[in-house]
């Protein structure tokens, strides 16, 4: 007998509902910061790095990173973007707009596979202040991706202060860090390695295609910050 679509049909069983907050362990991953010479690579590199991760620093020349890891310590190294891409399970672009497409562009086989982490504003500036650009593909992000087919990539860390992660007299950093990707299994991830630096939450922010309003919010911070004389983080209310 077949069945019709007035025939009840058994209740197909219930997933369970997964905890947001039951992320995976990511102690292990080796962390690679591309461009992590400049304030907000060398600052993130430093609070992971004092979080107790593996982080590899690089750069458009090995030598600049090598030296931008010395000082840093904590057995921090330093080697060239495409070494520390290779190198790396997980690979921040902390490089600015004006380089992302040629970087990533040429270094679409070393970061093939891996968890890539786009935290790069695309701003203007002119005697008004910031503002937000829009870039053709939507955001920097969607630019990541369309530049990397074979890599996962996500968004985050987009509204930190470089001041103060650079800062070692400031023992937390008080901030939630949105975090946007297409598979859940990355997403969480990156809200884990958000998670490892004291103070610091990684909240699921949604698909790539909102990045854009993430990255663009930066233009209001730098606006908070120049009026209040404030290096301003966000805190998203009523998640927990
Ligand atoms: N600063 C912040 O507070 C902050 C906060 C959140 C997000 N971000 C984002 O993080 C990114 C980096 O910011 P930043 O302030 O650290 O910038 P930055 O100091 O100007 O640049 C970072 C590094 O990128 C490399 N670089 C410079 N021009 C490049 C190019 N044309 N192509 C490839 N690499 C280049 C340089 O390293 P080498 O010369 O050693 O290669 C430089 O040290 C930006 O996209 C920004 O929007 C910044």
């Amino acid at each position: 007998m077949t069945s019709t679509s007035d025939t009840p049909q058994p209740e197909a069983p219930k997933k369970p509902v997964k905890d947001p907050w039951d992320l995976p362990d990511v102690s292990g991953l080796v962390v690679g910061v591309l461009g992590g010479t400049g304030d907000q690579g060398r600052g993130l590199a430093y609070r992971l790095a004092r979080a107790g991760q593996k982080v590899i620093i690089g750069s458009r020349a090995a030598e600049r990173a090598q030296a931008a890891a010395e000082e840093l310590g904590l057995g921090v190294e330093g080697a060239d973007n495409a070494e520390c891409a290779r190198r790396s399970d997980i690979v921040i672009v902390a490089v600015p707009w004006d380089g992302h497409a040629k970087t990533l562009e040429s270094l679409r086989e070393e970061l093939a596979g891996k968890l890539v982490v786009d935290c790069v504003n695309p701003l203007g500036f002119d005697k008004k202040g910031a503002y937000a650009l829009k870039p053709e593909e939507g955001s920097a992000a969607e630019q990541a991706a369309a530049l990397l087919p074979d890599s996962r990539v996500t968004a985050a860390f987009h509204h930190l202060s470089a001041v103060l992660l650079q800062d070692p007299a400031v023992e937390e950093i008080d901030t939630d860090v949105m975090v946007l990707g297409e598979a859940r299994a990355d997403t969480d991830l990156v809200q884990a390695l958000a998670g490892r630096i004291p103070g610091m939450r990684g909240i699921f922010a949604g698909r790539l295609r909102n990045a854009h309003q993430v990255e663009s919010l930066v233009a209001n911070l730098i606006s908070v910050n120049r009026r209040y004389k404030a290096h301003a983080g966000l805190r998203v209310t009523d998640v927990s």
